[in-house]
């Protein structure tokens, strides 16, 4: 797509505004515990990064991120995102929490209102393989950043069985509409953060995977050192499955990629964009990963394609129950997992 034509990046309001709206003040708590656990399992003290910083949360969904380094003493936190709605729900959090709702700003990461080499710390978790323009944002993240200034970096690490698992829930589902697909996870009353993960996953407009070396000599090319993806994480992120158990490296595929960064001072040489496939994956799935799920899948969407409730919900299941194994100190059982999936689809073929 060139650059200037429109673009999906109107449909976040319906993907994240409505989901980030309905946390509650728990809720939040313990989406923000996550990260805490992530910087202590890679042993970086959140204090040394954000104490006495002007920090900047670049596509900040409900705040968390800004939350979190304001509570490891941040001087300032500025916010920015794309959606109306969650710039309101960002300035909600934040003034319930003692902070400044007036630095929260709607705009997009492509052209951020701050100055060259104006911020100390850039966090920027789970968002630019949504944007339209991921590379064009990278850019723009190291353009505030101060030299010698940190960056923390989350984007989607390509393979393995849970993004096979969503690109096939998506064929199936991505036609509803995050709207529909919202009213209908409600009336299940799952937790929260569950809700909000499946919209994501399964109808936001762009998501993009990217292999360890591509996304770092991208990093290293918008003048970033440190690029090593950080090893370790909560008990499902893929890239601490992949450190626990060797073994399972092929299903967990290149794992998730998050980067505790340092900007140079040489100036940057910008990232060229690539080219603008929505769904792009940075490398196919495995071939094991194909050959084992690859008929099922097709059997599951045979059978809930065209039942909007059959999709949602069972999707939901087979989600859950994949994170669930993955959440175990175990190694991943494919066969365990292949059959959790066909006795979902033994019960959609009943209540059909
Ligand atoms: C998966 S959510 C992550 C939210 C938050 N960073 C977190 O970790 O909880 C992605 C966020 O990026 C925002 N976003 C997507 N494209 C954007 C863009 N071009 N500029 C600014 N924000 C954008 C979305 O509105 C959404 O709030």
């Amino acid at each position: 797509m060139a650059q200037g034509s429109p673009t999906n990046e109107g449909e976040h309001e319906k993907v994240y505004g409505a989901s980030f709206a309905i946390y509650d003040d728990a809720s939040l708590d313990d989406f923000i515990r996550f990260l805490a656990t992530r910087f202590k399992a890679n042993g970086i003290d959140p204090v040394s990064e954000f104490a006495g910083k002007r920090c900047l949360d670049a596509g900040c969904g409900n705040g968390r991120g800004a939350l979190f380094m304001a509570s490891h003493g941040a001087t300032s936190v500025d916010c920015i995102d794309i959606s109306p709605s969650n710039v309101t729900t960002t300035r909600r959090n934040l003034a319930a929490r003692g902070l400044d709702p007036d630095r929260v700003i709607e705009g997009s990461l492509q052209a951020m209102p701050y100055e060259d080499a104006s911020l100390d710390f850039v966090w920027c978790n789970g968002v630019l393989m949504h944007t339209d323009n991921p590379d064009g944002c990278l850019n723009e993240l190291s353009r505030v950043l101060k030299p010698g200034g940190r960056c923390w970096l989350y984007v989607y690490g390509a393979d393995g069985i849970a993004w096979y698992w969503v690109s096939r829930a998506r064929a199936v589902i991505r036609e509803y509409g995050a709207e529909r697909c919202l009213r209908v996870l409600k009336l299940l009353r799952l937790d929260v953060r569950y809700i909000a993960e499946y919209i994501d996953d399964w109808t936001v407009p762009y998501l993009r995977t990217y292999s360890a070396e591509m996304f770092s000599a991208r990093l290293r090319s918008a003048g970033f050192t440190d690029v090593q993806p950080l090893p370790r994480g909560v008990a499902y992120d893929t890239n601490h499955r992949r450190n626990l158990f060797p073994e399972d490296a092929d299903w967990m595929g290149e794992g998730d990629l998050r980067f505790l960064l340092t900007k140079t001072s040489k100036a940057a040489k910008p990232v060229e964009r690539l080219p603008a496939d929505p769904e792009n994956t940075g490398k196919p799935f495995h071939p094991a990963i194909v050959q084992k799920f690859a008929t099922l899948f097709d059997e599951y969407e045979a059978v809930v394609t065209g039942s909007l409730l059959l999709s949602i919900v069972t999707s939901a299941d087979i989600q859950r129950t994949l994170r669930d194994m993955l959440s175990r100190e175990e190694p991943f059982s494919p066969d365990a997992f292949h059959a959790a999936v066909s006795a979902t689809i033994d019960l959609a073929r009943e209540l059909k």
